[in-house]
């Protein structure tokens, strides 16, 4: 039996206690009536944002790469319908912290341009360095070791091949990070902020005609080619890599985790995606956003699991 729509959480916006700063969409915490520490994040566009950060962490869950788990929200004032968005619980409640990917950059070589502001075009935000950072990061909290995938680098290469699967070009130094303990331990934050992945941005009229084209430069196969992740082979590198060559840079590093990541992506039940899709409520997706989101993510995964 089908499962239904994914539910719409309703967050008051007078119960905001709290702005997050970070990042570019707006953002509030509030505590909840069981008193649970929630953020509220805006797809203050209406470009999707929701939909795709829902999707992406369902996708997380069917390949058991530990992320942000989203529900999909929407903003009250005054009882008068606002924004659409998502909430999620705070994954580094005090003492901990959430030290992002630029702060450990830093931390590790004081050259690197810690100023967030800057979060594309960043030539120092290579794969060799992301690697040396995770070499003294722990696995995410509560994760259990399983075959080759052991370390922080083998977990954080399954969140590079979710990037290429989504085609998420938004992993910047402010999208991965490590929770820090009190004693100082640093452990890999589970995956965040999937919500400009999955074109998520293109029309309606666009994703029809790529679907029903003949013409071989427009097709959703070619149009996949083209994502680009936040990260560069070099220092030297005028552009940043494609998203499915950064993780077969990745992959480089630790070949037996990427293969085992890569079983799990070739066992993803074709049903189950279908399905995760299919749950979005039509108020929030287009049939045809699900239609092309499907070739999207099929196309990609044929493109892994050829590519590597
Ligand atoms: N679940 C969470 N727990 C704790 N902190 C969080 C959580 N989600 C987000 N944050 C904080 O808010 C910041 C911004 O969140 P996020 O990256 O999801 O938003 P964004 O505005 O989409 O970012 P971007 O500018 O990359 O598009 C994060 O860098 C982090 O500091
Ligand atoms: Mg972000």
């Amino acid at each position: 039996m089908a499962l239904p729509p994914f539910e719409i959480h309703r967050v008051n916006q007078e119960d905001a206690d709290d702005v997050e700063t970070l990042g570019t969409k707006p953002k509030f915490w509030w505590f909840n009536s069981v008193g649970k520490r929630l953020l509220f994040k805006a797809d203050d566009r209406g470009t999707g944002e929701d939909w795709a950060e829902k999707i992406a962490c369902h996708l997380c869950e069917l390949l058991g790469i530990p992320h942000v788990d989203y529900e999909l929200a929407q903003e009250y004032e005054q009882s008068v319908a606002k924004r659409h968005g998502v909430i999620c619980e705070n994954i580094s409640p005090a003492p901990l912290s959430l030290v992002l990917g630029n702060q450990l950059l830093f931390e590790r070589d004081e050259s690197y341009p810690l100023d967030s502001r800057a979060k594309y075009k960043v030539r120092q935000h290579t794969v060799a360095a992301i690697v040396e950072v995770l070499r003294s990061v722990k696995p995410p909290p509560g994760w259990q070791a399983d075959g080759a995938i052991q370390s922080a680098l083998d977990v954080f290469i399954g969140y590079v091949m979710l990037d290429a699967w989504i085609a998420n070009q938004d992993r910047h130094h402010g999208n991965w990070g490590a929770i820090r303990d009190v004693a100082g331990d640093l452990f890999l934050s589970p995956t965040f902020d999937h919500g400009a992945a999955l074109a998520r941005l293109l029309t309606d009229d666009e994703r029809s005609e790529r679907i029903s084209t003949r013409d071989k430069n427009r097709t959703v196969e070619n149009y996949v080619t083209r994502a680009k992740s936040a990260c560069y082979a070099d220092v030297s590198s005028e552009k940043p890599m494609g998203t499915l060559d950064c993780f077969t840079a990745f992959a480089a590093y630790s070949t037996e985790a990427a293969k085992v990541w890569m079983d799990r992506l070739r066992n993803a039940d074709r049903g189950c995606v279908c399905e995760i899709v299919d749950r979005v409520p039509a108020t929030r997706m287009s049939p045809l956003a699900k239609q092309f989101t499907l070739k999207l993510l099929q196309a990609n995964q044929q493109r892994i699991l050829r590519g590597v």
